[in-house]
């Protein structure tokens, strides 16, 4: 599916927030529990710590506070949100974890859903809500992306627990119809390759009565094909982002930022490479929080919004990938 081109509304970036837990889980710490060392996580993924959520924080609760920072950096009424879109694989509530933000904010009046899509997640939120956006249906919309993946590690495998940690990011877009800032986006899905990584419910069977059997809730820990997970990675982001580019008639010089799913820093410098975009372009913060899944995009965002790297009218080429497996790629101008 491919995004349209402006016609009657276009999207503006009116905020970015984030939240990360205090708990700060280094490299050094991983291997007091797995067989593993600062310098093997450090030179094949980048990674140097990250944040684990304590009991009391969860999806919920990151992603508030995370909203709520993005909705202090614009001057918006909260009644006048429109919609909440949750990306998140691990909420708080399987019935749905944007409701309840949308009544923490007491954003009464926005209608606020879940979407799932794993480190993709982010990304198709921001396109889902953008299209209620330029459709004319909303206005003013908060996107999230939220994930406490430290509650399904399997913190007894070192070849995936040494990836992943918790966080929350968000963005504050509304509608106009003078411009738009969302230049362009790709989705892509292929289930077929799906058993790559997986977060798999559990096969536990129970009975309810003799003759009627159930599944039992509850989920295995996240299974991954690491070597093949990277492959699909660099073969595929660089494709979905240069046929944006091309279609949206956009050179990769033009790009200002490069900001990429926070997964592997060798993911990030292959893909650089691979679109000719200098290594000082590419945003990364996977060092201090890992990979966050749904949360990367935003809460890199946030970062270089506020420490101003990020400026009015930049040009950030932006991709998510992962479980599913699932990809997109989004062009857009900030502000
Ligand atoms: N510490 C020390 N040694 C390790 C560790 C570890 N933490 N993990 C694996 N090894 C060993 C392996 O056992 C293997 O040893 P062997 O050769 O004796 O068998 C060796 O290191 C090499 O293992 P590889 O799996 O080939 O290591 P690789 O260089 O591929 O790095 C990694 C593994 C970091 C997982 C990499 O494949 C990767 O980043 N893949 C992408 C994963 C990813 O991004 N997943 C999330 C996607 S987003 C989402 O949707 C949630």
């Amino acid at each position: 599916m491919e995004g349209i081109n402006f016609n009657q509304y276009g999207v503006t970036f009116k905020g970015s927030g984030s939240y990360v837990p205090g708990q700060i889980l280094t490299n050094q710490k991983i291997s007091q529990k797995v067989d593993t060392s600062n310098e093997w996580i450090q030179s094949r993924t980048g990674i140097s710590e990250r944040r684990i959520s304590s009991v009391e924080d969860n999806v919920t609760e990151m992603g508030y506070k995370a909203a709520l920072t993005a909705i202090e950096m614009t001057n918006w009424d909260i009644k006048t949100i429109d919609l909440i879109v949750l990306a998140t694989s691990t909420p708080h509530d399987l019935f749905g974890s944007a409701p309840s933000i949308q009544a923490k904010l007491g954003a009464t009046n926005a209608v606020a859903f879940d979407l799932t899509a794993a480190c993709s997640g982010f990304l198709f939120a921001l396109i889902t809500a953008s299209q209620f956006l330029k459709g004319g249906s909303f206005k003013r919309a908060i996107v999230i992306g939220a994930d406490q993946l430290s509650s399904f590690v399997d913190w007894n495998d070192r070849r995936s627990c040494i990836l992943f940690g918790d966080g929350a990011g968000a963005l504050a877009i509304e509608a106009t119809n003078e411009f738009d800032n969302f230049i362009g986006f790709d989705m892509r899905t292929d289930g077929g390759r799906g058993s790559f990584l997986n977060l798999p419910s559990k096969k536990n069977k129970g009975s309810i009565v003799d003759e009627i059997d159930f599944l039992n809730g509850g989920f295995s820990p996240i299974q991954m094909n690491g070597q093949e997970v990277y492959k699909f990675a660099v073969k595929e982001v660089p494709l979905i982002l240069e046929k944006l580019l091309k279609k949206m008639k956009y050179n990769s010089d033009q790009v200002d930022w490069l900001l990429l799913h926070q997964a592997n820093q060798r993911i990030l410098d292959s893909v650089g490479e691979r679109l000719k975009i200098p290594r000082e372009k590419i945003l990364s913060n996977l060092e201090k929080y890992g990979n966050t899944s749904a949360a990367t995009i935003p809460l890199m965002m946030d970062e270089a919004v506020r420490d101003c790297r990020i400026k009015q009218n930049d040009i950030i080429a932006t991709s998510g990938f992962g479980a599913g497996l699932s990809w997109g790629a989004a062009l857009i101008k900030w502000g």
